[in-house]
């Protein structure tokens, strides 16, 4: 946090907009729109709770099929349960560790072939790197499929010059505390169609009918984002790009170091766009390396550093263990070969050189 984050939040006691209404919120949209590219947006409580709203306003109901990355955080998916729908999980490219558009293709011409298409297709754009956009939202437009982008992760990123997020139907960031920037907790629905997000709004705000007294014809939520929270919001905001230069330094610094070395394989940057690298991430061939991804992750935690298997697929989660997929594959080799380094915004040259040497050392 910094003196402006401060003096919004100021401003927010000063002026007692304690509300989840208020100017910082409509601030905070208009001035994100700008940020991303974007021409509407509705911020909320959650990334969660802006994928959740994505869903119902792109229509997905009980029984629908949703299609979604396998390789990310369970909150990509779970929204789809909320709603009674079904996750069907997409395998990753190994460009970008996203959903292959390949296999996408394949999992649409067989659901048409069955004449039983998903009602939409969440894309997330993990570890702050795009998805390959132009033939995901291609083949989602041939098919007439709803198309969401889940950029929880990727504020900052460019997909050829534009932020993911702003190229399907809806798009959803997320400002949680461990995100590029954060409000705490919080998220952002943005869209093209100023229909979705004034709905957002409504539904967001328990779904209250134009009425003096408390009517309501549809069921609501309460999912806005707090005056207060916006205002932090709006100062992280200044500070996004260069969050994003620091997080691509740690990167820069840690391939330096370890790209070198046989059996380590960074994240590659896919060629359509730049990278956060909101988490530097690599994977580890056990046989070229010496030891594996486990055996380094836990040399590094005996030394209080740090660090995490990439996500576990969503195909292989106990809760989604009845859930169909297409692939998966490349998800798993990810997942068992793939380590998150410490990625933080305020890592010193000290702090990347220990974890440098811890791994060095990991060997032996
Ligand atoms: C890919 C992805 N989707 C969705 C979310 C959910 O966002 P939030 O924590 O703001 O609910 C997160 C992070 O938490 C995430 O990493």
């Amino acid at each position: 946090m910094g003196d402006r984050e401060h003096q919004f939040v100021t401003e927010a006691f000063e002026t007692n907009w304690i509300a989840p209404i208020g100017p910082h919120v409509d601030a905070f949209e208009r001035e994100f729109c700008q940020t991303v590219g974007s021409s509407h947006a509705t911020a909320v409580s959650s990334g969660t709770a802006a994928l959740h709203l994505a869903l119902k306003l792109v229509g997905v109901d009980a029984g629908d099929e949703v299609f979604c990355s396998s390789l990310t955080f369970s909150a990509s998916a779970n929204p789809i349960v909320y709603l009674g729908a079904k996750p069907v999980f997409i395998d990753s490219d190994r460009i970008s560790w996203n959903m292959d558009p390949l296999v996408l293709q394949a999992a649409l011409e067989q659901r048409a072939s069955i004449g039983k298409l998903p009602k939409a297709v969440i894309i997330v754009h993990l570890y702050g790197q795009s998805a390959d956009l132009d033939p995901i939202i291609k083949l989602c437009k041939q098919y007439g499929v709803a198309t969401i982008e889940d950029a929880a992760e990727a504020l900052g990123a460019t997909y050829k010059g534009r932020s993911p997020g702003t190229f399907g139907d809806v798009g959803i960031f997320s400002f949680n505390g461990n995100k590029i920037i954060t409000t705490s907790g919080g998220g952002m629905l943005v869209s093209e169609d100023a229909s979705i997000t004034s709905k957002a709004k409504f539904l967001a705000t328990q779904a209250r009918d134009p009425a003096p007294h408390y009517q309501h014809s549809e069921i609501g939520y309460n999912y806005r984002m707090s005056n207060v929270l916006a205002g932090i919001g709006r100062g992280q905001l200044m500070v996004l790009s260069d969050r994003v230069a620091a997080r691509r330094r740690n990167c820069e610094i840690y391939q330096q170091a370890l790209a070198h070395l046989p059996g380590i394989e960074f994240m590659p940057e896919a060629p359509w766009g730049s990278a956060t690298r909101w988490l530097t991430c690599l994977t580890i061939d056990p046989t070229a390396f010496g030891i594996d991804r486990e055996t380094v992750r836990l040399a590094l935690a005996e030394q209080q550093i740090e660090a995490r298997p990439v996500w576990k697929p969503l195909h292989l989660q106990p809760i989604f263990g009845d859930c169909e997929r297409f692939g998966g594959e490349v998800a798993e080799d990810l997942f068992d070969r793939g380590l998150c380094l410490p990625s933080g915004s305020n890592l010193s040259d000290e702090d990347l050189n220990c974890v440098i040497e811890a791994i060095l050392g990991s060997r032996g």
